[in-house]
């Protein structure tokens, strides 16, 4: 039974809810109160509003006082037997249904300093061995309190703590450091720490086996009940819960069913299966409708784990209280993140700063979209995000939270920077292309140029060669008369030829002596008779002075004649001299002088003609 409300303690537990994010509304009066009482109490305070201004001015009491709130009482194999009966009966059963090798996914929910999750994975590497329960199985640990977690996290017990593990297990799943004893590291791995509230975060889902004991009990019938609904959602259809000894779960019989009471342990029941509500107090109507409304819900997440583009979203308090299977993997977030402060989460500044993004879209409540993030990874790569921040509101226009979302425009940024890189590699091709036909048309221009030059050297060769013709043409007419001048000249060398034969017999043949000179007196012809009268043949005769020839004739006596004759002042003159002849023989020599005609107005020369006077 509910103690009355308390409006001024209901007001401290909306501060508590406002001011840290802890939402204590849902749990039982009585034990809250009572515990709240007891803290104000330490420090003399009376009423809840004065221990709410105490609060306000002491922001460390709040540690103490959830410390108080929460009770984090626990231990290892805490009711041994229901361990037991679960160890050996209930997950032996449990992992027959499931196939080899697949994944095997726990929850324990309230795990306080982390006892009941190690039980868990000592009891599972009994079960499975080592091997198996390091590559199949997750063992998710939740809880509200941090300061619990990480103590869970340490894995470091007193040797009292470990008064009901089995002696076989201690030795083998624990280690002593120092006074104190730690978890087998290597089974350490499988279990995964984080802050969960069971009243206001989404659950780890597809679990096989949801152990969360001496939790429910703190929260009122409304909100257990509400629990139950999410629990019931997070198991796989044939998945065990296993609640604490306190915990009997009579009128949620519509959600699980006993497997063995005593030891609260019970499995889920198919909502679809109209049997299974027969202990709801709810109107037929109410249960189809609350499944469909189930259904949708769960289709809603499943949508929403599924989307392509990593999704998170932040609540009024900063807290991280979804964040889908992309997001998850991509910001190397883990289920034990949700529930965690946004700030002390790598995903709050990396690859951009969100939180002045989320102050603004709550004050703003509009959408915010940022282009082109870029996010460095590890060597050299690099990824580009669309992020858009969206104010989530209720019916009520009640602000809610900011939704996340982070679209991977890696590919259209790639393309986007390939296309610029092709644009700048067409530009610099256009602009060889360019300067290729530019250079081209200087090259045509030359061409052309030359070409013309060419054309014009043609037309002075065509000219050249036909001079040349004409020319050509011309030296044969000039060769054909020459060669007619050259057969006239022939003939008439001929007949000359024939003349000074005729000449020659004649001077040959006269018995005269003849020796014709010329104005200087130089030997022109000596013929055979003056050859036999002076012993002096032509070839010695011919070309010297005639008054210089040592012959028997006195030369000298002609001087004169001679010399009448040739200035015209003569005729024809006749002398006799006394000579030598060849033999040297004394004779009578009879000259005649003749002037040789030829000039208009002198004589060319002299003919002397010459006999032995008998
Ligand atoms: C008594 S301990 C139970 C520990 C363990 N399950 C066991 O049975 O030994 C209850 C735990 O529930 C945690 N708790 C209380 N409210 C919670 C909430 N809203 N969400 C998650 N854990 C909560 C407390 O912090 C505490 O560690």
């Amino acid at each position: 039974m509910e103690q009355e409300v308390d409006p001024s303690f209901e007001t401290l537990l909306e501060y508590l809810r406002q001011s840290r994010g802890f939402d204590f509304t849902g749990y039982k009066r009585a034990s809250l109160s009572r515990r709240v009482l007891r803290q104000m109490q330490s420090y003399g305070i009376e009423t809840y509003r004065d221990y709410q201004d105490y609060l306000e001015v002491h922001p460390d009491e709040f540690v103490l006082l959830f410390n108080t709130v929460l009770i984090n009482v626990t231990a290892f194999f805490r009711d041994t037997i229901a361990w037991e009966y679960l160890q050996n009966e209930v997950l032996p059963q449990l992992f027959a249904t499931k196939p080899e090798r697949s994944p095997i996914r726990i929850w324990s929910a309230g795990c306080a300093s982390g006892e009941e999750a190690y039980t868990l994975a000592m009891i599972l590497a009994k079960l499975l061995g080592r091997e198996q329960l390091r590559q199949r199985v997750k063992i998710y640990a939740t809880d509200i309190d941090e300061e619990s977690l990480s103590q869970a996290r340490q894995s470091l017990y007193r040797a009292q703590d470990l008064e009901a593990v089995p002696a076989d297990l201690q030795t083998q799943f624990f280690e002593p450091v120092g006074d104190r004893l730690i978890f087998d590291p290597d089974l350490r791995r499988a279990v995964i720490f984080g802050r969960h509230d069971l009243l206001q975060d989404a659950p780890i889902s597809r679990l096989d086996l949801l152990v969360c004991r001496n939790t429910l009990m703190y929260f009122n019938a409304e909100t257990q009940g509400r629990v139950l609904k999410r629990l019931h959602f997070a198991l796989n259809p044939t998945g065990v819960l296993f609640l604490g000894k306190a915990e009997m779960l009579l009128t949620h019989a519509n959600l699980f069913t006993p497997i063995n009471l005593q030891h609260r342990i019970f499995r889920r029941v198919t909502p679809q299966n109209r049997r299974d509500f027969s202990l709801l107090d709810t109107s037929p109507l109410e249960e189809d409708l609350s499944n469909i409304l189930e259904d949708h819900r769960q289709i809603g997440e499943l949508a929403f784990e599924s989307l392509p583009m990593a999704q998170i979203v932040i609540n009024i308090n900063g807290i991280l209280v979804l964040a889908n299977a992309t997001a998850r993997e991509l910001f190397g977030l883990n289920l034990m993140d949700l529930g965690r402060p946004l700030q002390d989460l790598e995903i709050s500044y990396r690859p951009l700063e969100l939180r002045s993004y989320i102050d603004q879209v709550s004050r703003e409540r509009a959408l915010i979209l940022i282009h082109d993030v870029l996010r460095n990874l590890s060597g050299q790569s690099s990824q580009s995000f669309d992020v858009q921040f969206k104010p989530l509101e209720n019916k009520s226009a009640e602000f809610l939270g900011v939704s996340i979302t982070f679209v991977d425009v890696t590919r259209y940024h790639d393309l986007q920077e390939m296309l610029t890189h092709s644009n700048q590699e067409l530009e610099t091709t256009n602009e060889e292309l360019e300067s290729s036909n530019e250079e081209l048309e200087t090259t045509n221009e030359e061409l052309q140029s030359t070409n013309e030059e060419l054309e014009t050297t043609n037309e002075e060769l065509q000219s050249s060669n036909e001079e040349l013709e004409t020319m050509n043409e011309e030296l044969q007419s000039t060769n054909e008369e020459l060669q007619t001048i050259n057969a006239e000249l022939q003939q008439r060398t001929g007949e000359l030829n024939e003349a000074n034969a005729f000449l020659s017999s004649l001077f040959t043949s006269l018995s005269l002596g003849v020796i014709v000179i010329d104005r200087q007196l130089h030997i022109l012809t000596w013929n055979h008779a003056a050859e036999e009268l002076w012993g002096l043949r032509f070839n010695e005769a011919q070309g010297k002075s005639f008054l210089g020839l040592d012959i028997g004739l006195p030369v000298e006596q002609l001087r004169d004649p001679i010399l009448q004759c040739l200035k015209g002042e003569k005729d024809r003159q006749e002398l006799v001299l006394k000579a030598r002849n060849r033999r040297g023989q004394e004779i009578q020599c009879r000259l005649s002088i003749s002037p040789l005609a030829g000039g208009e107005t002198q004589q060319r020369g002299a003919i002397l003609l010459m006999e032995e006077v008998k």
